[in-house]
């Protein structure tokens, strides 16, 4: 057994001809249900344009049938893209060191280090990742890039800015396919009317440096998303897959431009489990690093009820999810991980 495992770190992970132990995952149940290797067509998630004058009805489709989508005729200025692009690029280039001054100093908070989700994992994951919570990035933004430093807050400002307009309007399309709107949601209408934020943001730069034996390795393990909906950009390497029931994992390419959408836990909870909250993963490879950016979009005040939203639940039939409070979601989620969403399921739902 090789001695070089147990004290691999993320950040040295590009300079590694081998696969040291811990990062040696086994297969997991959920891997073996691969899509048939027969199948001539290989199936891909839907690509809505936003310019489309069906959109809402599709974009509620794939919400319903994938709970992942991507988007063409977004919005978003390319050089936007390309510019957050090159800041992960910048930030994962510099040596460990540097990197370790960013470092977050607890799981979630802003920050250098491992994916939030590694406490649920024996083995370590092949990625690195900076955190950029609302607020408290720029501290780190400022040890470690003291010349540029209010070029990348700027930057990061605007990008921020750019995914919660695109995300509103997603979600008011989304809702707009199940007959509702945001202000069926008592605390976005408050927000609304009050002219504050939906909820809180987080920015998620993951990178997933090449790997000797991709096959064996996981650069994310499957999860879904806590949040209303994520954003994803990634560069031009794939690696993304969400999971299907009928067809396994399946891939998602990266088309230069197109953004990646997918649906949070939040979301699965407000559309009374019509719209599904996907399992996600990203795998790694032996030829090209991986950069991509995550914006984890919308989260209420901890002391915020969440339910279903009453007309999609109410009228139709039973409410699948018991009202808690967000802090209460959150301190379930971090407890039982993937069995959450169950954990807060009415067992014999009636109106
Ligand atoms: C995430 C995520 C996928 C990717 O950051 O939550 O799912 O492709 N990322 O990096
Ligand atoms: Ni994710």
């Amino acid at each position: 057994m090789s001695s070089i495992t147990e004290d691999v770190s993320i950040e040295n992970l590009s300079s590694l001809q081998t696969l040291p132990d811990s990062f040696t995952w086994k297969h997991t149940a959920a891997d073996s249900v691969l899509p048939p290797s027969s199948a001539a067509v290989k199936e891909s998630i839907p690509i809505i344009n936003l310019s489309d004058p069906d959109v809402t009805t599709l974009l509620g489709n794939a919400c319903k049938t994938w709970g992942a989508f991507q988007i063409a005729n977004h919005g978003v200025p390319q050089k936007l893209l390309d510019d957050i692009e090159s800041l992960s690029k910048t930030f994962f280039d510099m040596p460990s060191e540097r990197k370790l001054e960013a470092a977050s100093s607890d799981k979630g908070a802003s920050g250098y280090g491992e994916p939030r989700i590694s406490t649920f994992f024996e083995k370590k994951m092949w990625s690195e990742g900076m955190t950029i919570a609302d607020g408290s990035y720029r501290n780190q933004f400022l040890k470690i890039w003291p010349r540029d430093y209010t070029k990348y807050c700027r930057l990061v400002e605007e990008y921020k800015g750019e995914m919660e307009k695109l995300a509103s309007r997603l979600l008011s399309s989304i809702l707009g396919s199940l007959g509702v709107t945001v202000d069926d949601i008592e605390w976005a209408h408050k927000a609304k009317n009050s002219g504050s934020k939906m909820g809180s943001s987080v920015i998620r730069l993951n990178h997933y440096p090449v790997c000797p034996e991709p096959e064996r390795a996981m650069g994310l393990a499957a999860h879904t998303d806590t949040c209303l909906l994520t954003i994803l950009h990634q560069s031009n390497m794939g690696g993304l897959q969400v999971f299907k029931k009928e067809s396994g994992w399946v891939t998602v390419e990266p088309i230069p431009g197109v953004l990646v959408v997918n649906i949070g836990d939040l979301f699965h909870i407000l559309s009374n489990g019509k719209f599904h909250s996907v399992v996600h993963r990203a795998i790694v490879n032996q030829t090209r690093s991986r950069i991509s950016v995550a914006y984890l979009w919308g989260g209420p005040a901890g002391d915020v009820e969440i339910s279903p939203i009453s007309k999609i639940a109410g009228p139709v039939g039973p409410c699948l999810y018991r009202p808690v409070t967000w802090s209460e979601y959150l301190r379930i989620k971090f407890e039982v991980f993937d069995k959450a969403l169950d954990a807060i399921r009415v067992v014999n739902p009636t109106n």
